[in-house]
C-alpha cells in the first residue's frame, strides 16, 4: 500500500514537473512574441508619426495628406522589410480610408470586441495578443484618436479643399466624423515561428 501511495506520489509530482516546464515554454513564446510584437509597432508608429509632422509642419494638412496617401502605406512594406523574417507589420481600421488596411475576419472580430469594451467605458489595454494557430500569433496595439491633430483629416472635416482632395483621392472613405478618445483601429504584427 505504502508503496503503491509513493509511486502515485512520484508519479503526480512528476506529471507537475512537466506541466510547469510546459507552462514555462509558454510563457517565454508568448514573451517574445510579445517583444516582437512592441518593437515592431513602436518603428511603424515611430516612422509614420515623424514623417506626418515633419510633412505638416512644412507645408500644413494638405501637404500632409499628399504624405499619408502617396507614402503611408509604402512606408509601411518599407518598415517590414528591416523587420525580422516571419514578422509583418499593418495597420487596420473598421472604419478604413485605404480599403488595403481592411481587417482580416480574424482581425475584425478583435476589433469589435475592442469596440464594444470602449463602449462599456473600459480603459483598454496598450496590447493584445491572439494565438492564431501552434506557430501564428497576432500582436494588436490599439489606436486611439489622442491627438487633436488626427481629428483634422479624421474628424468632421472643415478645410473644403482638404475634404474634397481626400474624397477624391478616397471615395469610398470611411475614416471621418471620428471623435477625440475614440478607438481608430489598431495596429497588428502578425509573427510566424
Ligand atoms: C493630413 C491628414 C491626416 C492626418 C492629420 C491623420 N491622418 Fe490618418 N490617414 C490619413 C490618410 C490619407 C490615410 C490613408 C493612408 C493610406 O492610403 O494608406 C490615413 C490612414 C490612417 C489609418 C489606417 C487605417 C485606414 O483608415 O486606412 C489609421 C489607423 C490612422 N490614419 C490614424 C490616424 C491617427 C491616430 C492620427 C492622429 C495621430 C491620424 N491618422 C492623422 C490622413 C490623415
Amino acid at each position: 500500500m505504502k508503496v503503491i501511495k509513493s509511486i502515485a506520489i512520484m508519479g503526480l509530482t512528476a506529471s507537475l514537473l512537466i506541466a510547469q516546464g510546459q507552462g514555462k515554454k509558454k510563457d517565454e513564446a508568448l514573451q517574445s512574441v510579445v517583444h516582437a510584437g512592441k518593437q515592431s509597432a513602436k518603428l511603424l508608429l515611430k516612422t509614420l508619426g515623424s514623417n506626418m509632422k515633419k510633412n505638416m509642419k512644412a507645408g500644413g494638412p494638405m501637404k500632409a495628406l499628399d504624405f499619408c496617401s502617396q507614402e503611408a502605406y509604402n512606408l509601411t512594406e518599407k518598415v517590414n522589410k528591416e523587420l525580422p523574417k516571419g514578422v509583418h507589420v499593418k495597420r487596420i481600421s473598421m472604419k478604413f480610408r485605404n480599403p488595403a488596411n481592411q481587417p482580416a475576419t480574424d482581425e475584425a472580430a478583435v476589433l469589435e470586441a475592442l469596440q464594444k469594451l470602449k463602449s462599456a467605458n473600459v480603459v483598454l489595454p496598450k496590447q493584445i495578443v491572439q494565438k492564431v494557430d501552434e506557430n501564428t500569433y497576432k500582436y494588436y496595439k490599439p489606436l486611439v484618436i489622442n491627438k487633436n491633430v488626427c481629428l483634422k483629416c479624421h474628424g468632421n472635416i472643415q478645410n473644403p479643399t482638404l475634404k474634397r482632395a481626400i474624397a477624391e483621392r478616397y471615395p469610398l472613405d470611411k475614416a471621418t466624423h471620428y471623435k477625440m478618445g475614440d478607438l481608430r483601429g489598431a495596429i497588428v504584427v502578425t509573427i510566424k515561428k
